[in-house]
């Protein structure tokens, strides 16, 4: 069994879009086992995105999380790092696959809808950002 973090992201928040998304993951089998909604401060997006600090994006980007409201699940399931980020397709919907949720509602390579963590220490790392261990449900 593994964990990994989704965060449905202030664009697709804003339209409305959560409940499609958070539906088509359980679809694929994956277990919604922590579920937030709140509004990154500044600090927060920063914290959360360090690894990107020297990007020429990351000022733009951390002004897009902040944008809005997001919601952040914790999903569960055997390989769900590998099988949420197949669902959730390339970072630039141009180039996601069909039927992906980046595919169907990205907006640009930044606006994209959601995020999913890229490997295992990452994942553990994220889902701990939000949410402590009694924050979850077996
Ligand atoms: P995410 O998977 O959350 O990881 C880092 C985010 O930075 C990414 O999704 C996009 O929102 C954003 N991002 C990545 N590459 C670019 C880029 N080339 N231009 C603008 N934003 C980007």
């Amino acid at each position: 069994m593994e964990r990994t973090l989704c965060i449905i992201k202030p664009d697709a928040v804003s339209k409305g879009l959560a409940g499609q998304i958070l539906s088509k993951i359980i679809s694929e089998g994956l277990k919604v086992v922590g579920l937030r909604m709140l509004h990154l401060s500044k600090a927060e997006a920063e914290g959360f995105y360090a690894v990107h600090r020297e990007r020429p994006f990351f000022s733009d980007l951390v002004t897009f999380m902040t944008s809005g409201p997001i919601v952040v699940a914790a999903l569960e399931g055997k390989d769900a790092i590998s099988r949420y980020r197949r669902l959730m397709g390339a970072t630039d919907p141009a180039k996601a696959d069909e039927g992906t949720l980046r595919k169907l509602y990205a907006e640009s390579i930044q606006n994209n809808a959601v995020h999913g963590s890229d490997g295992p220490d990452t994942a553990k790392i994220e889902v701990a950002y939000f949410f402590s261990t009694v924050d979850l449900v077996g």
